[in-house]
């Protein structure tokens, strides 16, 4: 892991992270747009579930809408994550914060992995303006306090 750690912070792209002033904060910046556009549109869909809109938003032009836009915010978290990650990748292994980030993302994962392979496949029974299944909205709910938590372990890295 060291030797990992030791080769990632000697690649050109780790090494222009460290040097150029502009970098980090450029990347950082990124980040939030990245989660602010990723967690406000899966909070928007987590309501949906939980019954805000039924009747006049069907959860599959939700899932068309607000989860591709989720996914871009997502694709965008992740690039500019990597590149924080990268300026100081052995300072972030070592981070209590980070690590319990890193271990909720990969929860936040499977709960949308559970939801899509598992109750989403029975939503042509409760698409619109019918009350959505208990498994949806215990996934809704899981999802919403699981990313308030990523963001809090995000935050905390710059203090732990
Ligand atoms: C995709 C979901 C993600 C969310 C919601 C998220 C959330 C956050 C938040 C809220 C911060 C604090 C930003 C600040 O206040 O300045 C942060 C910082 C950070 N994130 Fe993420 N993050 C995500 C993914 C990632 C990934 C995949 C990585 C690395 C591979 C990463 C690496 C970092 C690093 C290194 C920092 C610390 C920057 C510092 O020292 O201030 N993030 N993240």
């Amino acid at each position: 892991m060291d030797a990992l750690l030791e080769w990632l912070s000697q690649t050109a792209l780790a090494r222009w992270m460290q040097n150029a002033i502009w970098a980090f904060p450029i990347a950082e910046i990124v980040h939030i747009f990245g989660i602010s556009v990723l967690v406000g549109a899966a909070a928007l869909f987590d309501l949906r579930l939980l019954g805000v809109g039924r009747r006049a938003m069907s959860v599959t032009f939700a899932v068309r809408f607000l989860l591709r836009t989720a996914r871009v915010g997502f694709v965008i978290a992740v690039s500019s994550g990597a590149l924080l990650f990268l300026s100081n990748a052995a300072d972030f292994v070592a981070n209590r914060a980070f690590q319990v980030k890193m271990l909720l993302l990969a929860a936040a994962l499977a709960n949308v992995l559970i939801f899509h392979l598992g109750i989403y496949r029975s939503v042509a029974r409760w698409d619109l303006n019918v009350p959505t299944p208990l498994a949806a909205r215990l996934a809704a709910l899981f999802s919403l306090a699981i990313w308030l938590a990523i963001i809090a372990a995000g935050r905390l890295i710059a203090y732990v």
